[in-house]
């Protein structure tokens, strides 16, 4: 049979698209902080460890789904799970994309207006105080705050709508390698500083006696989001691979670039944030806070490039939580690519709108999605390829029997733990 459907082209496109969707805002402002918080290296060997045990298994099941069902989240999971009722779950899935594109948009709006108040020189000689005041000044104004957000959400949208391989596969091509070398040119500045021994050491030292259960359902959440699994993201990029692209391949990949990525951002962040003699947080006040103050003392041109990466690092991330959502009404719905992407830019554009001047709708969008939708999502990805497909059809793409395993047992044992003990 011949499909029409778009693909990404080459190998490399496909894994930089999805190490694009991988890497982003969860990489740079809350995996640095969670690995000094949890026991530094000990943390990181937990990360590891539920990576390969859980996320990746997750992440092999969204693949297998996409790349199977050669359609969107719905159109997929239809054709592999006949009958059952798992398609309509799909549907959270599509709305948990829909609603972090929302939330994540006003971030990426910030980081716009950062890269540009960099370009001016605008945090020379500012002291913390100062820049908490910018940052306090941007979030009370609505005009900045959604204007910002809209141009981030515009240029998503752009990149989406030229297209799978022309849009989204060339865009990640070029600017992930370049984002790569940016943290690492941020990260060997931050290491020269005086000081920077004990920022390497809050980031590296281990302590096993921090690793508690906590600690442990902190790291899976992180790999979860930092993955971007549970929301269809990677269901819907798989669908655009070609048939010699392999999933096993593919997911080991990401991952690991998505783990570098993180590991040289924390590298790039603490020294430089204990060199300055400053508390370590995370979230917004480390990135346009403490950094912006940091970063502008080595020098007028490295604000810019740590804006330029997190606006890339956004971006790339976005775009992929767009597709998911534009590929459902063009296959499911028969709109055209451009029709799709112009409508769920206007509906986000409505609620990125009231996350941006409502932090309340901003935080319930953020919990509603990473705790309660990815985690049902990702159940149900393990759910129709580890029990509703044939199980020779799955050893077919992932050619080990222990991954077949830790598909069908381990991930949704774990995830269905995690979500107890979130909710006791
Ligand atoms: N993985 C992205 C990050 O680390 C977030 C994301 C979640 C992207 C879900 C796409 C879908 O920031």
């Amino acid at each position: 049979m011949t499909s029409k459907r778009d693909n990404f082209g080459s190998r490399f496109a496909v894994i930089m698209a999805m190490a694009g969707s991988a890497v982003g805002l969860g990489n740079i402002w809350r995996f640095p902080y969670m690995v000094g918080q949890h026991g530094g290296a000990a943390f990181i060997i937990v990360y590891i460890v539920c990576c390969l045990v859980v996320s990746l298994p997750i992440f092999f099941s969204e693949a297998i789904i996409g790349k199977a069902g050669r359609a969107d989240t719905y159109g997929a999971i239809e054709k592999l799970a006949p009958g059952s009722k798992l398609k309509n779950v799909s549907y959270l899935a599509i709305l948990a994309s829909f609603v972090i594109l929302s939330f994540y948009s006003v971030v990426g709006g910030w980081s716009f207006d950062y890269l540009l108040r960099a370009c001016f020189g605008g945090f020379n000689g500012r002291s913390l105080d100062e820049a908490k005041e910018i940052f306090t000044g941007i979030s009370a104004s609505p005009v900045e705050n959604i204007s910002c957000m809209l141009v981030f959400l515009g240029l998503t949208a752009l990149i989406v709508v030229a297209g799978v391989e022309k849009g989204i596969g060339r865009f990640s091509k070029y600017s992930i390698p370049v984002l790569f070398l940016m943290v690492v040119l941020i990260a060997v500045e931050s290491l020269t500083l005086p000081g920077a021994q004990k920022g390497v050491e809050y980031l590296l030292k281990p302590d096993f006696s921090k690793l508690d259960g906590p600690a442990i359902a902190a790291a899976l959440g992180q790999s979860f989001f930092s993955l971007s699994l549970g929301v269809g993201t990677v269901l819907t990029y798989s669908s655009y691979m070609k048939e010699e692209h392999s999933v096993l391949f593919t997911g080991g990949w990401t991952a690991f670039f998505d783990t570098v990525f993180a590991l040289v951002a924390g590298i790039a962040i603490m020294p430089a944030v204990f060199a300055a003699g400053i508390e370590p947080s995370a979230g917004p006040s480390l990135v346009f806070e403490t950094l912006p103050v940091i970063f502008s003392k080595m020098g007028i041109v490295l604000p810019i490039i740590f804006f330029l990466a997190i606006l890339i690092a956004a971006l790339s991330s976005s775009i992929s939580m767009l597709e998911v959502v534009v590929a459902w009404l063009v296959d499911q719905k028969h709109l055209s690519r451009s029709k799709a992407t112009l409508l769920v830019f206007l509906c986000a554009a409505l609620l990125g709108a009231s996350c941006a001047v409502a932090p309340r709708v901003f935080s319930a969008c953020d919990l509603l999605s990473s705790n309660v939708l990815m985690m049902i999502g990702a159940l149900t990805f393990a759910v129709v390829v580890g029990w509703k497909m044939p199980r020779e059809q799955v050893l077919g793409f992932v050619k080990y029997r222990t991954i077949y395993r830790l598909i069908r047992y381990a991930a949704p044992l774990m995830i269905i733990a995690i979500a107890i003990s979130n909710l006791l």
